[in-house]
């Protein structure tokens, strides 16, 4: 076999990956913006009476914010905080937090 045909391989599948991947640092963005003044970035503070998010299955995390944004999950405070998300941002932020360290 000669070389071209596997660079082409390896390009067509740098390409198929970068179409499905999400954007890490628009969820990083949102998150620090958004979700630590709650939440934190890898743990909420002490006394605080938030839920850690990093570190947790991305599926969800998406999950729950989709149910916060159609309100299926009801909490005042998520309820209007996920009611603005879309659907990339919440793939993003999920991809992010699930990516850290507790
Ligand atoms: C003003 C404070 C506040 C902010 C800002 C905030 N949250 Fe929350 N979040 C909460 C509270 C309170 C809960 C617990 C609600 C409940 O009981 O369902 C919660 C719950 C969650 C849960 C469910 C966790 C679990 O264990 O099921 C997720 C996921 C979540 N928030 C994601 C986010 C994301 C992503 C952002 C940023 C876009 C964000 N939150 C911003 C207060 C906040």
């Amino acid at each position: 076999m000669k070389a071209m045909p596997i660079g082409l391989l390896l390009l067509a599948l740098a390409f198929t990956s970068n179409a499905n991947a999400t954007n890490l640092y628009a969820g990083q963005s949102r998150a620090e913006a958004v979700c630590s003044q709650c939440h934190g970035i890898k743990s909420p503070s002490a006394d605080a009476p938030f839920p850690i998010l990093a570190g947790r299955d991305a599926a969800y995390l998406q999950s729950a914010l989709k149910q916060y944004r159609d309100k299926t999950r009801k909490s005042d405070i998520m309820n209007a905080i996920a009611g603005s998300l879309t659907d990339a941002d919440i793939a993003n932020i999920a991809a992010y937090y699930a990516r850290l360290k507790p």
